[in-house]
């Protein structure tokens, strides 16, 4: 375990897999987080967990689409603790479909969450990132991002933009003390995999050199160590937990 002891965290999506498994991975550290949401019980869930640990955390329900929503989000965090130290920029969707299928509002709706919420979330950061000269960020790509996978046009389209938006921002603040990097999963056991068809998680497992998915904590792990000193001098890379499947 490292030490973020006085450290504040804002995680979006840790209502579920590997955005809970982040917050709570984080507090366990010693941050003080705010677990952001759009599912209200869901997130309650991840704050009771932590809280059931004797760790500090608060939910912040709200729509990283939503700008009024990311101000909301930060505004709790600087009112009650000061201003955000870690961002990780986790919330995101998956829908298989095939390209021809896709509707325009399905197009928008995946670029929406993970490309305009990272830069939402990114944004408002960086506003106070650069005032104290500090700070990470982590934005959730996919695996996909880098090698793209079928029926999930859309989908690899926007975890590719994140990994670009990461590697420009990067290039832009890190002379201010404000790191920023991705990770990259590959397939992992959470609800988001659910929604994918058996024969697609058959197919990848088989495909695998670990021979299986890995698990919200193994992401959380990455990110831990993203956050940490430890990463100091990792600036717009991709990490890639992701039982062997691309090897870059
Ligand atoms: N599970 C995988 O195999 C895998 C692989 C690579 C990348 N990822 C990425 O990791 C992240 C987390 O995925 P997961 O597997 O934990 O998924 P999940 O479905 O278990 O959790 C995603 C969470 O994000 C929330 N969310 C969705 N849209 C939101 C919005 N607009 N505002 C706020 N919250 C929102 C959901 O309510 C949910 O709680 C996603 O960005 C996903 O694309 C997952």
């Amino acid at each position: 375990m490292r030490n973020l002891n006085n450290k504040t965290a804002i995680v979006t999506g840790a209502g579920s897999g590997i955005g809970r498994a982040i917050a709570i991975r984080l507090a366990t550290e010693g941050a003080k987080v705010i677990a952001n949401d759009l599912n209200p019980d869901a997130v309650e869930q991840t704050i009771a967990q932590i809280k059931k640990m004797g760790l500090v955390a608060m939910p912040s329900i709200g729509d990283v689409t939503i700008p009024e929503d990311v101000e909301a989000t930060f505004s709790l965090c600087e009112k009650n603790w000061g201003s955000c130290d870690i961002l990780v920029n986790n919330a995101g969707i998956v829908q298989q479909k095939a390209f021809v299928e896709l509707s325009v509002d399905d197009w928008d709706r995946m670029i929406s969450v993970h490309l305009r919420g990272c830069f939402l979330g990114c944004q408002r950061a960086i506003k106070s990132m650069l005032v104290k000269k500090s700070g990470v960020i982590v934005n959730m790509a996919s695996q996909l991002g880098q090698i793209g996978a079928a029926e999930l046009v859309h989908y690899s389209a926007a975890k590719a933009g994140i990994i670009g938006l990461t590697k420009a921002l990067a290039r832009e603040v890190s002379q201010h003390g404000i790191r920023v990097n991705t990770v990259a999963p590959g397939p992992i056991d959470t609800e988001l995999t659910m929604k994918l068809s058996e024969t697609w998680r058959k197919m990848k497992t088989a495909q695998l050199p670990l021979g299986q998915f890995g698990t919200a904590e193994d992401v959380a792990a990455t990110v831990s160590f993203l956050v940490s000193d430890d990463a100091k001098i990792y600036v717009g890379q991709t990490l890639g937990p992701n039982s062997g499947d691309v090897m870059l």
